[in-house]
């Protein structure tokens, strides 16, 4: 029996999960957990406001340890270590995290974890399928971040593909504002394009077809405002359109990557999605399809896992702490943390890791 508390903080939801690292099934694993959505403090503005959320993490969080540890039965002293996610995201939030971690782990002597966000996402398929075995492909698509990485090993990451301008989160979210969907975008972009037609609107696809698997979303949102703005087509076309477009662009770029990455010589063992974007029903729908093709099986957390939460921080804290790995206390809060620090920059890339 290994008791990770674990504690997200690092974008728009404050979580908190007890975490058995020993649970042989995810239903044992996650032994209490709450999330607290941010949403409402943030859909005046359409958007996350870094200091709204930081002041929302700080009200928030250190009630929520006390409240989840009390569900579980269980108190400080029960945990053999204090995970928290130390970057990247918005390093407001992530500072309330980590410090809290740190001020819980020094009254109570026990070993800090700082865990990175990515690596949460990353290992949520871990927790969610106990018998996933390392080496496997993962693509991660959250509102920060679209990439496709070789997770070989704890800690250890090799980035085939990543995007060279906007998130696949990212683009649903703008696309829902350009639409007047408002605030959490991707799934108001998913259920509205349940009501339109996905071939009605000619949309591109950036980057399909091209030799290496990165991705491309920009030009798509332009072309989605465009099409908006020639007022000839219904939102819910625009929408079903919109969502097709990505998913095409997706699929294509990934099955780039398994090419690359499944080879006889060195055979992953799954599929893997991860991160916000994929609670995507179609998108799920659709990479379930490429996996069979690649003869592969896909693993997809069960939405909540895939969307923020404290549960897959805690799971990252549980392996680490398996594996020996804690951190000191005067472990730093970052704001960018690659999970391949060695991927090379990609040619046209802005800012977005
Ligand atoms: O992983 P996540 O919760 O937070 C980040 O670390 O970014 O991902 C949030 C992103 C947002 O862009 C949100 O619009 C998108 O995931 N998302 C979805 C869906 N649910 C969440 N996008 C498309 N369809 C959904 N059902
Ligand atoms: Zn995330």
């Amino acid at each position: 029996m290994a008791l990770i508390l674990g504690i997200e903080s690092s974008c728009d939801e404050t979580a908190v999960a007890v975490i058995d690292g020993a649970g042989a099934t995810l239903a044992a694993r996650i032994v209490a957990q709450r999330i607290a959505s941010q949403d409402e403090e943030h859909r005046p503005y359409g958007g996350v406001v870094p200091e709204i959320a930081a002041r929302a993490h700080a009200e928030t969080l250190a009630p929520m340890v006390g409240a989840v540890l009390e569900e579980a039965g269980l108190t400080l002293n029960d945990m053999d270590a204090i995970a928290a996610t130390a970057g990247p995201g918005l390093i407001g939030g992530v500072m309330v995290g980590l410090v809290t971690a740190k001020a819980l782990a020094m009254a109570a002597d026990k070993p800090l974890i700082a865990v990175n966000h990515l690596e949460g996402h990353a290992l949520s398929a871990r927790l969610a399928e106990p018998a996933l075995a390392y080496p496997y492909l993962l693509l991660l698509a959250s509102g920060g971040h679209c990439q496709i990485l070789e997770v070989r090993g704890l800690g250890q990451y090799r980035r085939l593909a990543t995007t060279i301008d906007d998130a696949l989160g990212e683009a649903f979210d703008k696309t829902a504002k350009i639409l007047g969907l408002g605030f959490p975008g991707g799934p108001a972009v998913e259920r509205m394009a349940r009501e339109g037609n996905p071939k009605a609107v000619p949309l591109p696809r950036p980057l399909m077809g091209s030799a290496e698997p990165h991705f491309s979303f920009a030009g798509l949102k332009s072309a989605v405002m465009r099409a908006r703005d020639a007022g000839i087509h219904r939102s819910e076309d625009i929408a079903a359109s919109f969502q097709q477009a990505a998913i095409d662009c997706v699929i294509d770029r990934t099955r780039r990557a398994v090419e690359r990455a499944h080879t006889p010589a060195s055979p992953v063992t799954a599929l893997v999605v991860a991160g916000g974007v994929a609670a995507n029903a179609s998108l799920r729908a659709a990479l379930t399809a490429l996996a069979q093709e690649a003869g592969l099986p896909l693993v997809a957390p069960p939405p909540k896992l895939c969307t923020d939460n404290a549960a897959m921080i805690g799971w990252a804290g549980a392996e680490r702490f398996a594996a020996g790995l804690t951190d000191p206390l005067d472990a730093l809060a970052r704001p960018r943390w690659p999970l391949d620090p060695d991927a090379e920059p990609v040619r046209g890339a802005g800012v977005k890791a």
